[in-house]
């Protein structure tokens, strides 16, 4: 019996949820897994209600299952950060949830700004760290507010952290078993200490993997050849921070923030899953959001499970509608509404 958590959210979280929701519930009919949910209301409504963020207890609520699917975080009437750094930062931390799991996948028929791209030149996978760098909020201010001010922001790099990070990706790579290459992005040539540290942990690490091919490239040209030669990359590793930024990019490639998931994962301990768009408030109730985001989290959610037929049968039910039916990923202009596209991959992992 897996025991999932289940978090909907602010925004739009709640209606994607429970999309992603009614999928993982054709696959386990399908395939006969058993589960159980429980739902936590944190986010915005609950902090405006109450005034706190996340209850004390919540860590050790969550370690309680085997997995966490969360809807989105964000909400219109909080400041920018409360809820971010409060909850999903705060959760990421706490549960030391030390990857950050993105796969950069285009769908067939999905549109992408790439010219002369499509799903073939278009299927990698971003590990980024996910408890370090810029976001431990290590810094401060001196003299704040005055024409002398001062602002840091220091980025803390452990080696342990750089190399479970760096051999949860070599792992990956081997068992996704695709290009078996690894790519470390960074910035060896400006950030000398924590770079070279990741590199000197990447360069190690290699040696026990000698069945990996290996690449170096730096962020701003990992941009570039994302763009350029897709094709080029199969598994990339990277710090927080630039995780961040070309997982965005990366969204972009493969169709936008209805369809990118990710997976924030402890891999000794529970994993919490979600569409990595955002809460997406001005859409809340229309019925109009793409849930294929968070029924593709919940794809992740099932095959970090074991559950592996189950998982497999939603990335085809998942590629069927969008390569027979969608007309786009864009929130409004699927052609079908949130819950008619739930019910179309529930409906084609049944058949499948
Ligand atoms: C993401 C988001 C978060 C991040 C924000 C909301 C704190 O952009 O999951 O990529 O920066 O990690
Ligand atoms: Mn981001």
């Amino acid at each position: 019996m897996h025991k999932i958590a289940v978090i909907p959210g602010d925004g739009t979280g709640p209606e994607v949820v429970r999309e992603g929701l009614k999928v993982i519930e054709a696959a386990a009919q399908k395939t006969g897994f058993k589960y159980e949910t429980q739902t936590f209301d944190f986010g915005g409504d609950r902090y405006l209600a109450t005034g706190e963020v996340l209850p004390e207890s919540a860590a050790d609520d969550l370690r309680k299952f085997d997995a966490i699917f969360l809807g989105a975080i964000g909400h219109p009437d909080v400041k920018p950060g409360i809820l971010e750094k409060g909850i999903l930062l705060a959760l990421r931390f706490a549960l030391d949830q030390y990857i950050n799991l993105r796969p950069v996948k285009l769908y067939p028929n999905v549109w992408t700004p790439l010219k002369d791209k499509g799903p073939e030149q278009i299927d990698f996978v971003v590990v980024r760290e996910n408890t370090e760098g810029l976001y431990v909020g290590a810094g401060g201010f001196l003299k704040k507010g005055t024409p002398d001010e001062v602002a840091v922001q220091e980025s803390i790099n452990t080696r342990k952290g750089a190399e479970r990070c760096i051999r949860y990706a070599f792992e990956y790579t081997r068992k996704r078993n695709k290009g078996m290459k690894l790519t470390l992005c960074g910035k060896t040539n400006v950030l000398t200490y924590a770079f070279d540290m990741w590199e000197r942990a990447f360069n190690e690490v290699a040696k026990e993997y000698p069945d990996v091919t290996t690449d170096y490239a730096h962020v701003d040209a990992t941009c570039m050849w994302m763009v350029k030669n897709p094709e080029w990359f199969d598994v990339i590793v990277t710090d927080n921070m630039f995780g961040d930024i070309i997982t965005d990019l990366g969204a972009m490639i493969q169709g936008g923030m209805g369809i990118a998931a990710g997976g924030n994962i402890n891999p000794e301990g529970v994993s919490m899953f979600e569409p990595i768009g955002g809460s997406a408030p001005k859409y809340t109730n229309m019925n109009v959001i793409n849930p294929l985001a968070a029924i593709c989290a919940g794809q992740m959610l099932l095959e970090t499970l074991g559950e592996t037929k189950a998982a497999d049968l939603i990335d085809k039910a998942v590629a069927k509608a969008t390569g027979e039916k969608m007309k786009s990923m864009a929130a409004g202009k699927m052609g079908y509404s949130t819950t008619e596209v739930g019910d179309m991959v529930a409906q084609f992992v049944m058949e499948g």
